[in-house]
């Protein structure tokens, strides 16, 4: 690419429309928006492979309603307003970011994309945006800390002091700053897609498994056999015992999750030192309790539609939660797309926004320029989406400018 994705004002000025850019390599130069990128990513990626990331749990109910929330709002934008001098810098716990938004974790990376998790860490770094690593990747924390600016990681955890205890230490040794707990995991979600398309954690060496891989040569070339030459067997290496992506038997043990409550997360905000977060927040309660446990700040999702089917898409409740937490950080995810959508969210109250899926289908066709060429789209959008709106800054994002699409 031809601009330095750091410098704001090189990006800026590269159009007010979005347009092919020449310099691209040809697959990625018709990649217009983030949903552009899944289509290819489907072609790339085996089946097991791409529903697993594309999916949702049971009838993908709450993956709809995450997108159809955004179109409930629409916005009264403010004419003739100089917005020459605008900026969507974004400080979040003391950082500034480059755009709102960053990767929220995957736990699928390094199975799309070749290295996907140092990846979208070193992408993330060069664009000045937060990556949260996915304790369930399958790339051990203390390389992707130090293959980016990255410091946030996510953690599952079972209700139990020991692992609790041990996860903190190590991520505390590996100078990660931001420790992510996710709360709606206390079983695993209902994923029949990932039945019907074969795809197990760890992953059974089938027949149709080697067929998918067969008719994927380019992701079996590329990917898989380029890790297992290079890096050999891709392990699960975060979580509970070490094991490997493909195994006839080996389980992965989750150990007590559905324990997992209260006074764990109050052991962890003992035990760690660095900000605590809380992923998969929806209900306000909730939000209140989690402040007053001293957690710094919840990411109100619902696991990208992954977990609960039917749970409430995050923008809905977004500003109950903005009310209970009472200053404490409150960010969002799930289905966020376009700059607009961010905006909306800003604009409901959330400080910052994670996207996830995009990126990941961005790392697996493109690698470094796909991510960077993704991520440069959607600041753009956000971008032009201000000017558009009459703001030069996100902290001017008023109520205001957001009513009921059907009820003005
Ligand atoms: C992991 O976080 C998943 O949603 O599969």
């Amino acid at each position: 690419m031809s601009n330095s994705p750091t410098n704001t004002e090189a990006w800026r000025h590269t159009g007010a429309r979005a347009e092919p850019d020449k310099e691209l390599p040809g697959h990625l130069r018709m990649m217009l928006a983030l949903d552009d990128f899944e289509a290819p990513a489907r072609r790339y990626l085996p089946r097991p492979m791409y529903g697993y990331v594309s999916g949702g749990a049971e009838t993908n109910s709450s993956l709809r309603a995450n997108r159809a929330a955004f179109d409930d709002y629409a916005f009264v934008p403010r004419a003739l307003v100089d917005v020459s001098g605008r900026s969507c810098k974004t400080t979040l716990f003391g950082q500034t970011y480059d755009a709102p938004f960053g990767f929220a974790p995957m736990g699928g990376s390094s199975m799309a994309a070749y290295q996907g998790d140092i990846v979208l860490a070193r992408s993330a770094a060069a664009s000045n945006i937060p990556m949260i690593m996915s304790g369930a990747s399958l790339s051990r924390l203390e390389d992707v800390r130090s293959a980016g600016r990255t410091a946030w990681f996510q953690a599952y955890l079972p209700g139990e002091t020991a692992a609790i205890t041990e996860l903190v230490n190590r991520v505390a040794a590996a100078n990660f700053d931001t420790l992510v707990l996710t709360v709606d995991v206390p079983v695993g979600a209902n994923r029949e897609n990932n039945v019907r398309s074969g795809f197990n954690r760890p992953l059974r060496p089938t027949v149709r498994l080697a067929w998918d891989s067969f008719l994927h040569p380019r992701w079996f070339v590329g990917m898989f056999l380029r890790t297992l030459l290079t890096q050999g067997m891709p392990h699960f290496e975060n979580l509970g015992p070490r094991t490997p992506l493909i195994t006839r038997t080996g389980e992965r043990d989750r150990g007590q999750r559905d324990q997992l409550s209260w006074p764990h997360v109050e052991l962890m905000r003992r035990l760690w030192k660095g900000k605590l977060v809380l992923k998969g927040v929806l209900n306000k309660n909730d939000a209140r309790i989690a402040r007053e446990s001293g957690v710094d700040g919840v990411i109100v999702s619902n696991h990208g539609g992954r977990q609960l089917d039917g749970a409430i898409a995050p923008l809905r409740v977004l500003p109950g939660v903005v009310e209970e937490a009472r200053g404490m950080t409150v960010m969002m995810d799930s289905g966020i797309r376009r700059g607009t959508d961010i905006l909306k969210a800003l604009t409901l109250g959330a400080q910052f926004v994670f996207v996830g899926r995009p990126f990941l289908y961005a790392a697996a066709i493109g690698g470094d320029i796909g991510v960077r060429h993704a991520i440069k789209l959607l600041r753009e959008e956000v971008d032009r989406d201000m000017a558009l709106l009459g703001i030069t800054r996100l902290e001017e994002l008023k109520r205001e400018l957001l009513v009921d699409a059907r009820n003005p």
